[in-house]
């Protein structure tokens, strides 16, 4: 259950992901662009999330826990696959969803299959989740049962080792593709993602990372970026190279788990020149993002997209 860091992980994900050229996709955005397939992680439908699951169930087992409390919106990724990561590996589930109850579709509808209890917290705010976690993880601790509580996204140091590790995978795969420095892009939302990356992109020395903001506006991701990249080169045990992060804006489109019309035309052409669906709430509109930075000039190839998964929400988005 250790991993090459010395930090308990599980294995969840099939790795390595294809990193893989984007010919066609490149000739239209006139920048070379390679697609990092993260959603082949392979657990449940993929997506990026299961690389951090690894190193937080390692670490809830390591503790000794045996309830995973955790939540989101009713159609996230992340809740999802904490969920089915957790019976995996014999912990019950259950899920916070603010706001009131909703007809089990998309992620809800697999988490229930996964077998997780949900809880609705009857109030908008997204921030009632991380309320709500707590109250559930202080009544198992009650009731004798020991509760592993993590908040939306799963974005902690421990979680964003996850993409710190991705970055040790990339560095071998550039090398044999004989591709030097290059730009990471990728969706932000919880900024675990973007910190991990960040912070194992300079460790590794191979080029920037651009995260394109889909929920939090961007001076936050940026604050949170740097944390828990700090976060995680403590962990990693190296020092903290990792520069200011770049946080793109301008590309949320209606609101947070909503379509953008850029996002679904960014998704459409990749999925005309390259055969890859992009999720409409992160990747889709991440793309869009990148594609307008190229159309301005401002994108030097090599870029390396991160398709981060979200499939049950192609389906379910409105
Ligand atoms: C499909 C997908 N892409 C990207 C992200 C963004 O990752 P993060 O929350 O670590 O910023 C998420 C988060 O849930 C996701 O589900």
């Amino acid at each position: 259950m250790t991993g090459p860091l010395a930090v308990p992980r599980v294995r969840l994900a099939t790795l390595p992901t294809p990193l893989h050229p984007a010919p066609r996709l490149s000739e239209a955005a006139g920048v070379e662009i390679w697609l990092k397939r993260d959603d082949l992680t392979g657990l449940g439908l993929g997506g990026n999330k299961v690389r951090g699951l690894e190193y937080l169930l390692g670490d809830a087992l390591a503790r000794g826990c045996d309830h995973l409390v955790t939540g989101g919106g009713p159609g996230s990724n992340w809740a999802m696959l904490a969920a089915l990561a957790a019976r995996l590996h014999g912990l019950r589930a259950t899920l916070v969803c603010y706001g009131d109850e909703v007809p089990a579709v998309g992620n809800m509808a697999l988490a229930r299959t996964a077998g997780a209890g949900v809880r609705f917290t009857g109030d908008a705010d997204r921030a009632s989740v991380d309320r709500v976690v707590e109250e559930v993880a202080d009544a198992l601790r009650t009731a004798g049962a020991h509760p592993f509580a993590l908040g939306r996204g799963g974005a902690t140091p421990v979680g964003a080792l996850g993409y710190a590790t991705a970055a040790v995978e990339l560095a071998g795969q550039l090398a044999a593709a004989e591709l030097g420095p290059a730009s990471f892009w990728l969706a932000t939302g919880s900024c675990g993602t973007q910190g991990g990356l960040h912070a194992g992109v300079a460790w590794q020395r191979l080029g920037r990372v651009v995260g394109v903001t889909v929920s939090r506006p961007a001076a936050e991701c940026v604050e949170r970026v740097s944390a828990l990249a700090r976060g995680v080169a403590d962990l990693l045990g190296v020092p903290d190279t990792a520069g200011p992060p770049t946080v793109v804006d301008g590309h949320l489109g209606p609101g947070y788990g909503r379509r953008s019309e850029e996002g679904d035309a960014a998704a459409a052409l990749v999925a005309c020149t390259e055969g890859v669906f992009l999720d409409p709430v992160f990747a889709a509109k991440a793309m869009a993002g990148l594609l307008a930075a190229a159309r301005r000039g401002e994108v030097v190839g090599p870029v390396v997209f991160l398709v981060s998964g979200g499939a049950p929400t192609l389906f379910t988005t409105l």
